[in-house]
């Protein structure tokens, strides 16, 4: 009564309805390249354990190689009555060597066939995702020499803190984009194992040898557990918690560029062809790639929740609900993917504008800190020096002058002991430069995080 690879049992065809309801095809075509090298694998497997023969063995690869082809060069017809990737596959197989075609599905189930392809296809968006990394943080790197000498305010509360050099502030997001890379790097060690041969959910009672297939796949190891197997999806949460971190990162990055790009603030230029206009105010030019990239990230967070809610309520092992794990990882990928790959040429050709940042050093008393530390350092108790500060900097707001600028005769009136040589402590510059802590803006520190940075990325060539 029904075509389908299952429809043995059935007595009625399937409702159209129900087809269009219940089909991945749309968008697990995107698992067909796994599909097709976890369907050899498994077919060189059955062989070894002499279930097929050394023939069908051949007949099957070499169809296998073929469908992959016509499916690379978009000339393999999707048919939703076909429902997902791995009946298409097996479809198309059976249509082009017959009967042989029919024992590829030996000790498999779509089970465990769609959970090894997903892992194939995140461990390989994994790999893709950590070269992009590598590509943006080669880009804040590159800009360390570029801006070496400039000092930027650094803020806390958005409100001007402390001087830091340029370079100190592009080395922050590489720290943070390399704990993105760790990050998948460890989910990739549990997303690289392998369920195929765990079947339906029970494993099977035919003589497979799981270990070759994992090897032949890429994988460390089978999985260890055939119902935990077929019904983890784990690997896909945390792989979308990743995507999602790397997202709040780029946001977060991006939100200080739009704001740095304003004109209240003036501090960067950045590239025209990463910039759009106004349809109706002809003078604007607008950092629409930062706000998107700010934007896209909802998605992303998004798709964690969705697959988090998904899995919530499953009981044990497969359920069909499984099947809407994908939309979300292809999605969150492709969006955080997309975003990495403008990130780089964004940062690498953006320009500081230095007359406009030097002007506003000298406002919001940078070096307070700094005067402070050197007080410290003359003997005065920490909170002594604190206030004493304050009140320099309350004398210097009242003549509307900076601290270097105060006359001696105030600095003496507040700290007795002080003399002309506590301007050679003032100004950004001086600042940033008294810094020695490790992980400082001091430029030894800086200059060394530098030279490690190159280093890495120099040897990690991902
Ligand atoms: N298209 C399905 C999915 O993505 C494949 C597994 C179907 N298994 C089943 N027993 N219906 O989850």
């Amino acid at each position: 009564m029904t075509d389908k690879p299952w429809g043995g049992v059935f007595r009625e065809a399937t409702d159209r309805r129900v087809e269009l309801f219940t089909e991945s095809i749309s968008f697990d075509r995107r698992l067909a390249e796994q599909d097709i090298a976890g369907s050899k694998a498994h077919a060189r497997m059955l062989a070894e354990a002499g279930l097929i023969t050394a023939d069908e063995c051949r007949q099957i690869t070499q169809g296998l190689d073929e469908i992959g082809r016509e499916i690379a060069e978009g000339r393999f017809p999707f048919r939703v009555e076909w429902e997902d990737i791995h009946m298409h596959v097996e479809r198309a197989l059976i249509d082009r060597i017959g009967d042989v075609g029919r024992k590829l599905h030996t000790a498999r189930s779509r089970n465990d066939q769609v959970a090894t392809d997903f892992r194939l296809w995140v461990r390989d968006a994994i790999d893709a995702l950590l070269a992009s990394l590598r590509r943006l943080q080669t880009a804040f790197v590159g800009r360390c020499d570029r801006d070496w000498d400039c000092i930027l305010p650094g803020y806390t509360h958005l409100q001007r803190a402390q001087p830091v050099s340029a370079a100190h502030y592009w080395l922050a997001y590489c720290e943070k984009f390399e704990r993105d890379r760790e990050r998948l790097s460890d989910c990739r060690k549990r997303v690289n194992l392998c369920p195929l041969g765990s079947a339906a959910l029970a494993g099977t009672s035919l003589p497979v040898d799981r270990d070759s297939t994992a090897r032949a796949l890429g994988f460390a190891a089978p999985t260890a557990n055939s119902l935990d197997s077929v019904s983890d999806r784990d690997f896909a949460a945390e792989f979308l918690f990743c995507l999602s971190l790397i997202a709040v990162h780029l946001s977060h990055w991006a939100e200080e560029w739009i704001l740095w790009s304003t004109c209240e603030f003036n501090f960067l230029r950045l590239p025209q062809g990463f910039c759009t206009g106004s349809s109706i105010m002809p003078q604007k030019i607008n950092p629409d790639v930062l706000e998107l990239i700010r934007g896209r990230t909802a998605r992303v967070i998004g798709s964690l929740q969705q697959m988090l809610v998904l899995l919530k309520g499953l009981p044990l092992a497969y359920n069909r609900d499984l099947q809407e794990d994908k939309p979300p990882v292809f999605d969150a990928f492709d969006t955080v993917h997309s975003c990495l790959e403008l990130a780089a040429p964004l940062v690498a050709q953006t320009e500081i504008n230095r007359p406009a940042v030097e002007e506003r050093l000298d406002r919001g008393y940078l070096d307070a800190t700094t005067l402070m530390e050197y007080l410290i350092l003359q003997g005065v108790p920490q909170r002594s020096a604190h206030e004493a500060v304050g009140r320099l900097v309350r004398a210097a707001m009242d003549r509307n002058c900076r601290l270097i600028d105060l006359p001696l005769a105030v600095f003496q009136e507040v700290v007795p002991s002080l003399d002309e040589s506590v301007r050679e402590v003032l100004g950004p510059d001086k600042a940033v430069r008294r810094m020695r802590s490790f992980g400082s803006t001091a430029p030894e520190q800086v200059r060394r995080q530098i030279d490690a940075w190159k280093q890495r990325l120099e040897s990690d060539r991902t």
